[in-house]
């Protein structure tokens, strides 16, 4: 007799399986062949309900950050407020199920994450590793940029000098060039994919240059090795090559961490940016920008802040359930967030969390770390103080509650750097969506604003 669990299980197997592909085909060309099916999705739903209404919004959701509002075509990821992130129908597990690893892994590879996000369909092992190999081919960093990040102070934050790498990297847009150049619009697509691609092969040498700077001896990074996947060189190039648990973590990590629906700051941010037709690395560049405010990216490195001053504060040896309790309180009478929880849409722990911790479960070192066990504790008393509280309409943990501890057990302990890990994924997500935009001619976005005034009226007269 198989219990539940097992059968549910099974079905989805028999449905995961039709997703992947026998094919050799790389992925420029299976995206090429999935992108006409969507126009003409787009171009029906436009001939046939152009005028349907979508929702009715309502003045709290004018005034209070647009949320629930629905108004962004975004077609890799969709966030359910109690279950989570789907990417193409697919949770966290069955991602982990099919999506293949490094090998000799078990964690998901942030290129076929990427693969499966620009194509809905799931690539085999030995496209992920030409992908992987294309990636670190286009790796490597021109002179120009390494000799501007060189140039920047030790002092400016990472994820500043994350945005201004990026940005100058449009010296090269394939996109612009093609733009200046007249091309078709109908193949806006293909050079956004290009620039997208070189952009994500980048991110690890640009990121790692940024940390050597600014905390370590920046002579003997190695250079892009070929034979590595795209996390495999990021930790390289960190100086945590050796580390094969970290690395199988940045790999879960950023993998899970690419892509989180279109309404999050950063997501929207590049999209709206490039429906401007500027070129994906200067998309990019503003959307790391908005990851960069503690309420959104920089909230990784916030919670470690916050949990080494709890650590500080109580001493190592008087950490209780009522200590943590105490300093949870003291946080929040003094007008300041708990970072790591709470959240814009989610109303349940965060899958991505409980990814994370169980990473954590199968690992007894990290088991046994106390700034791990400080995050588990936490998460025992958290959820109870912020419905008493009772301002967050989310007691419970987002991804950022557990994201750096893990980092700091293994070594990598600058904080202030943490976010920059989160620009390297968020680029998967936001990038195809570039891509996808482009594919389906979508226009520059201009919604409707309101005065005080406007809204008043509009309410009183309803
Ligand atoms: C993520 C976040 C910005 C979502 O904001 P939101 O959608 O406005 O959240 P809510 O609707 O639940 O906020 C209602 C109130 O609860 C407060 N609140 C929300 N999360 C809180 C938290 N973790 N600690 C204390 N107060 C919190 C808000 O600040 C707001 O207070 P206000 O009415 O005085 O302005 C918010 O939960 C937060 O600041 N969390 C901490 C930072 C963090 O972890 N960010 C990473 C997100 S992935």
């Amino acid at each position: 007799m198989f219990s539940r669990l097992q059968v549910v299980s099974f079905r989805s197997s028999a449905a995961l399986a039709q997703r992947r592909l026998a094919s050799t085909k790389s992925l420029k060309q299976t995206l090429g062949e999935v992108i006409p099916a969507k126009q003409a999705q787009l171009k029906k739903l436009k001939a046939e309900h152009a005028s349907k209404p979508v929702q009715q919004t309502t003045v709290e959701q004018v005034i209070g950050g647009m949320r629930g509002i629905r108004s962004i075509l975004w077609d890799a990821s969709v966030l359910d407020p109690n279950e989570g992130i789907r990417f193409h129908g697919l949770s966290i597990p069955e991602c982990q199920d099919v999506l293949p690893p490094a090998p000799g892994g078990k964690e998901i590879l942030p290129e076929s994450m990427l693969w499966f996000l620009m194509t809905g369909q799931v690539p085999t092992a030995d496209q992920t590793r030409e992908l992987s190999r294309e990636l670190a081919e286009r790796g490597e960093l021109p002179k120009y940029i390494e000799q501007l990040i060189d140039s920047l102070p030790p002092t400016l934050h990472p994820m500043t000098q994350l945005g201004m790498g990026v940005a100058a990297l449009n010296h090269e847009s394939a996109f612009q060039k093609a733009y200046e150049s007249g091309v078709k619009k109908t193949e806006y697509w293909a050079y956004a994919y290009e620039d997208a691609l070189t952009l994500i092969a980048r991110l690890p040498s640009l990121s790692a240059r940024i940390y050597r700077n600014i905390y370590r001896d920046r002579s003997s990074t190695p250079a892009v090795d070929k034979n590595l996947d795209l996390v495999g060189n990021y930790a390289n190039m960190l100086g945590f090559g050796d580390n094969k648990d970290l690395t199988e973590y940045l790999r879960l990590y950023i993998a899970i961490h690419g892509d989180h629906e279109g309404g999050n700051a950063s997501a929207h941010t590049s999209h709206l940016v490039g429906s401007t037709l500027s070129d994906p690395y200067l998309s990019y560049a503003a959307a790391l920008y908005a990851l960069a405010g503690p309420l959104h990216g920089l909230a990784n490195q916030e919670v470690l802040r916050w949990q080494l001053a709890m650590q500080d504060e109580i001493g190592a040896e008087n950490i209780t359930h009522d200590t943590i309790r105490e300093f949870l309180w003291r946080t929040l009478k003094s007008g300041q967030v708990v970072p790591g929880y709470g959240h814009g849409v989610l109303r349940k722990s965060d899958p991505r969390f409980i990814a994370l911790q169980q990473f954590c479960d199968t690992r007894p070192d990290l088991l046994a770390s106390p700034t791990i066990q400080l995050v588990k504790k936490t998460f025992e008393v958290a959820p109870d103080v912020l419905t008493e509280h009772g301002k967050t309409k989310n007691p419970w943990p987002n991804v950022d509650a557990a994201s750096g501890c893990v980092l700091y057990h293994y070594g990598l302990r600058e904080f202030k750097y943490y976010t920059v890990i989160f620009g390297v994924s968020r680029a998967l997500g936001c990038l195809t969506q570039i891509v996808w935009a482009r594919a389906l001619g979508l226009p520059i976005e201009r919604p409707k604003s309101l005065s005080l005034n406007d809204i008043e009226k509009i309410a009183t007269s309803a």
